[in-house]
């Protein structure tokens, strides 16, 4: 690793593409967010990335403790990950559409032997809100019912049939009428739940632990709870993966820590090894026979590419054969025991340190906390980021690939961190 990172970009030519590429956000991409970059400190480009560590245009390394919210499972450049999409480049990338293709269906195969239960079909997109957005209309479709059951703070995404599941008012306000028939309860409430569930419900849709939310364990019977009252109702269980599956909290997938079986699985993010994007719903054979009547009745013109496809392959290979759910329990234990060892001596800055595996949160007292400690880790060569719908919550979610020295060295920089923020807070 290189020494600490300078905010501002150096003179010369990275410096000018620096400049250029956030007038460019500027004026032709999001004003907003080019603005966000420059008052963060963030004037510099991403540029090369390996593992758990990512260099910006001028050679400056971060210890990568954001891991693209989950999508860096594997690190960045997985080498059996690239090398399997580098190998279907030179065969053929993207499908004819007309002939059928190994791929999706080697993908399929996999996620029915990795997954809980019964889970057995998949259907491919391209992203976690994607995943939603098929999981709810095959709720519908299957039960022949139109309303739904969410949480608030929930985050499963921003195209309309998703961000009518999110629960967080900012990102829904502006575009309401959201698409109708969706309730939301108080995350963890097994009763308001129950409640909220009746023969008009096609299905409650839940994360495991909410991640944008703040990193929100729930109650220990709260998922065996929402079961037998989907049970009761006749309504569906949907699961909200995204970003706790595949091995992110120390089980294949967080339902499991639970014992609950959804009826609907959704998966993206680490499914494409760091390299792709692909998502996926996974459900259960009564849910998908809508599909032997009409199998175009949902379909995605990139969803399940041979690209993709072969990204998620060697992608689940590399889970199984290097035990991911195994390395993230060890690595999330150690970095849990790090980081509460640290709230204990900062307690004027970090209220809270909870997680599951490698998804961790560091909450801290108070919100304008968060964004010195964001910017105060990024001057000295770490990424961390708050959690979308709470920025009080810092998350720690690294590749589950990093390395012990590289755990140390996050840890240490926001020791010095905390250090220089509770000199700030302790003056208020
Ligand atoms: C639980 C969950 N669901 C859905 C999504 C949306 O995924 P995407 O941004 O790929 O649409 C996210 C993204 O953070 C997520 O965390």
């Amino acid at each position: 690793m290189s020494g600490p990172s300078p905010r501002s970009p150096n003179p010369g030519v990275g410096g000018d593409l620096v400049n250029q590429a956030l007038s460019d956000y500027d004026q032709c991409v999001n004003p907003g967010l080019a603005w966000v970059w420059r008052f963060m400190g963030l004037e510099t480009l991403e540029w090369q990335a390996q593992g758990a560590v990512v260099r910006d245009i001028h050679g400056r390394e971060y210890v990568d403790f954001a891991g693209g919210y989950g999508v860096f499972t594997h690190g960045h450049r997985h080498p059996r990950v690239v090398e399997a999409v580098r190998r279907q480049l030179d065969m053929m990338p993207l499908s004819s559409r007309v002939l059928p293709s190994h791929l999706p269906a080697r993908v399929g195969r996999l996620l029915a032997q990795i997954t809980p239960g019964d889970l057995q079909y998949s259907f491919f997109c391209n992203s976690g809100a994607e995943a939603v957005e098929g999981a709810l209309k095959f709720a519908r479709v299957a039960t022949g019912r139109s309303g739904f059951v969410a949480t608030q703070g929930a985050f499963h995404g921003k195209t309309l049939g998703a961000l009518s599941a999110s629960g967080r008012e900012v990102f829904r306000r502006p575009f309401e009428p959201l698409v109708p028939g969706f309730t939301h309860v108080p995350f963890g409430d097994a009763a308001a739940l129950e409640a909220a569930v009746d023969e008009n419900t096609a299905a409650v849709i839940l994360e495991v632990i909410q991640g944008e939310g703040g990193v929100i364990l729930p109650p220990d019977d709260y998922l065996t709870r929402a079961r037998r009252a989907c049970d009761r109702a006749g309504a569906l269980l949907i699961l909200d993966e995204v970003q706790t599956g595949l091995g992110r909290t120390g089980r294949m997938f967080a339902c499991e820590h639970y014992g609950v079986v959804p009826d609907l699985l959704c998966l993206a993010k680490a499914l494409g090894g760091g390299v792709m994007p692909i998502g996926a719903v996974v459900g259960r054979p009564p849910v998908w026979e809508f599909f032997r009547q009409s199998p175009l009745l949902h379909t995605s013109t990139f969803g399940g590419n041979p690209l993709a496809c072969a990204a998620a392959v060697a992608a689940i290979e590399v889970i199984l054969e290097e035990d991911y759910p195994r390395q993230a329990r060890e690595k999330g234990e150690y970095l849990l025991n790090g980081l509460k060892e640290l709230a204990g001596r900062y307690p004027s800055v970090v209220s809270e340190v909870r997680g599951l595996g490698l998804l961790i949160g560091l909450e801290v007292t108070r919100e304008g906390a968060g964004g010195l400690i964001m910017s105060g880790l990024f001057d000295r060569g770490v990424l961390a980021v708050y959690t979308l719908n709470n920025q009080k919550v810092i998350r720690i979610e690294p590749p589950v690939v990093i390395d012990k020295d590289q755990m140390d060295r996050g840890l240490e920089l926001l020791d010095q961190v905390l250090a220089e923020v509770a000199g700030v807070v302790d003056q208020l």
